[in-house]
């Protein structure tokens, strides 16, 4: 049955599971509340599924992978735009159940929703376009690769950016010939069913994408172990990626993994530091904090700092932090009460490691119940303190001062991640040096992070393996197969007889 949404009452019905075409309550009957975090009010149940749930989604998706791989690549490349131009006609929908049930305020929702017809058109358009390469080879032979599907692929989703980031890894894996089986994450599980109904209405085959809705530890884990599943793309937590890596280890599937980070904003001595700040503090209060490539450590030039604390402040006195349906909301909740609770406990030990410089408390006037903080600043932060090394995945930063490049290149590069930076300066020369230094998956230059369907994105070091979007995302969802034809009579180009084994 189709889900339904009452913007006004917030609530939704019939959140089912899309498996094999049809809707679905869990096979064990047990269903678990997702909350609007502006409130903590209840939205919706959303079904329970767990490893038999799993199994039926796998069945299906298997079922159809041979069907599904020698479908035209054109054929698909036409259902991806069908269901692009779905998502077009019922974007205020996806727009409204995103923001309701992750948090994301109303006009961000509807800008992410209205971008995710351009991850599907671009897997469209490279469908038919990336494929394997012939080789060289001594005598009259011809030798070639074909690039071929996994198979059934998973698909294990954060609460952070649910549409989003269910479509980058899903649009490549359909576009290249694999079946899919999706597991949005417990917080966040409704734009992923109303898009299986829009799939279905695009006309893709019966089996070709399912959803599984559940806990991690039951619906996710179980996808991650199923033997017939040939790869995982999974983003999250860093402890939870390596728990899947293991998973998928007792049956060698292909991993693609996009994990934490703790990135670092590099504000340089000659940069302008209204522009610095403005970036900055889309660096780490952008969603809330919740982002992969939250730039939560603000490395500031010594000469620069105090000018730039003085502009930070000014600028976070008028960032608006409510309720996302309310007009001008430029901030609003964190995801979950176990987010909330998380992120004020590294509040705490921020005061007890380093100086609290800005927020640190519950925004003034922001809807009782709801998990609200403040944009909150800590200075005199040693770079081996826990708020300096663990992502802390809230609208948190410390501030580094440092004053000369190889300071700060080893200052970024002691952590663990590895995923992001963010540089801010004029000389183009110190800028470029700076980012081939740095051990991450992505450097941008005076802007701040634009994720777009043809650039490469993941991490270096525990940040992640593999990488999403851009023509690097193929490998995660193709297999190479070597064909070799022999052009000469077969006597003729070998003197088999006697010839050594
Ligand atoms: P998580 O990494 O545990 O959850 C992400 C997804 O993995 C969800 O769909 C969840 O159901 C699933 N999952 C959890 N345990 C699993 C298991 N054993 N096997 C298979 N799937 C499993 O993240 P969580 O607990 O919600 O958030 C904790 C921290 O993770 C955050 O504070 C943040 O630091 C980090 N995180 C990072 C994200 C990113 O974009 N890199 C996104 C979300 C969380
Ligand atoms: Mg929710």
């Amino acid at each position: 049955m189709s889900l339904t949404l009452d913007t006004t009452a917030r609530k939704a019905e019939h959140a089912q599971m899309f498996i094999d075409g049809g809707w679905t309550a869990a096979g064990a009957g047990g269903s678990f509340p997702t909350v609007d975090p502006n409130t903590g009010e209840t939205i919706a149940q959303v079904p329970r599924g767990d490893s038999a749930d799993v199994d039926k989604a796998v069945a299906a998706a298997k079922r159809v992978a041979v069907d599904w791989q020698f479908t035209d690549a054109l054929g698909r490349a036409a259902l991806l735009r069908a269901l692009a131009e779905k998502v077009t006609e019922n974007a205020d929908e996806l727009a409204r159940l995103e923001a309701l049930d992750s948090g994301h305020y109303l006009a961000k929702a509807q800008e992410l929703v209205g971008a995710i017809p351009i991850w599907l058109d671009y897997f469209a358009s490279i469908a038919d376009k990336v494929g394997g390469r012939t080789i060289e080879v001594p005598g009259n032979k011809l030798s070639f690769t074909l690039l071929e599907p996994l198979g059934v692929t998973a698909h294990i989703i954060p609460w952070n950016y649910p549409l989003l980031i269910m479509v980058r890894s899903t649009a490549p894996a359909l576009a290249f010939g694999n079946t899919v089986v999706v597991k949005p994450a417990e917080d966040t599980s409704l734009s992923a069913l109303k898009f299986a109904e829009l799939v279905k209405e695009a006309g893709f085959p019966d089996g070709v994408f399912n959803v599984v809705t559940g806990y991690g530890a039951e619906a996710g884990a179980a996808l991650a172990a199923h033997p017939d599943v040939a790869g995982i793309t999974f983003t999250g937590s860093t402890e939870t990626g390596k728990q899947i890596s293991k998973l998928a280890a007792d049956h060698v599937a292909q991993v693609t993994l996009e994990l934490g980070g703790k990135s670092p904003t590099v504000v340089y001595p000659d940069a302008d530091l209204d522009e610095a700040v403005e970036v900055a503090v889309q660096g780490f209060c952008s969603h809330t904090g919740q982002v992969c490539v939250a730039g939560t450590r603000l490395f500031v030039h010594a000469d620069v700092k105090d000018e730039f604390l003085g502009k930070l402040t000014a600028r976070l006195d008028q960032t608006k932090v409510g309720d996302g349906f309310a007009d001008g909301t430029q901030m609003g909740p964190l995801v979950s009460k176990k987010q909330f609770d998380r992120v004020n406990s590294y509040i705490e030990l921020g005061k007890s490691e380093a100086t609290l410089f800005y927020g640190g408390g519950r925004p003034a006037g922001t809807p009782e119940g709801g998990y609200f903080v403040e944009p909150t600043v800590f200075t005199d932060v040693d770079n081996s303190s826990r708020i300096a090394k663990e992502e802390i995945f809230g609208p948190v930063a410390s501030v580094h001062p440092w004053s000369t490049e190889d300071e700060l290149v080893a200052a970024v590069n002691d952590s663990i991640y590895g995923l992001f930076a963010v540089l801010l300066g004029k000389d183009i020369t110190t800028l470029l040096s700076t980012a081939r230094r740095l051990q991450v998956g992505g450097v941008m230059i005076n802007d701040w992070f634009g994720e777009l369907p043809m650039t490469p994105h993941g991490g270096h070091k525990q940040s992640g393996t593999g990488r999403d979007e851009g023509l690097e995302a193929v490998h995660n969802y193709t297999q190479v197969k070597h064909v070799a034809i022999n052009l000469d009579p077969l006597r003729a180009a070998t003197d088999w007889a006697g010839a050594p084994l």
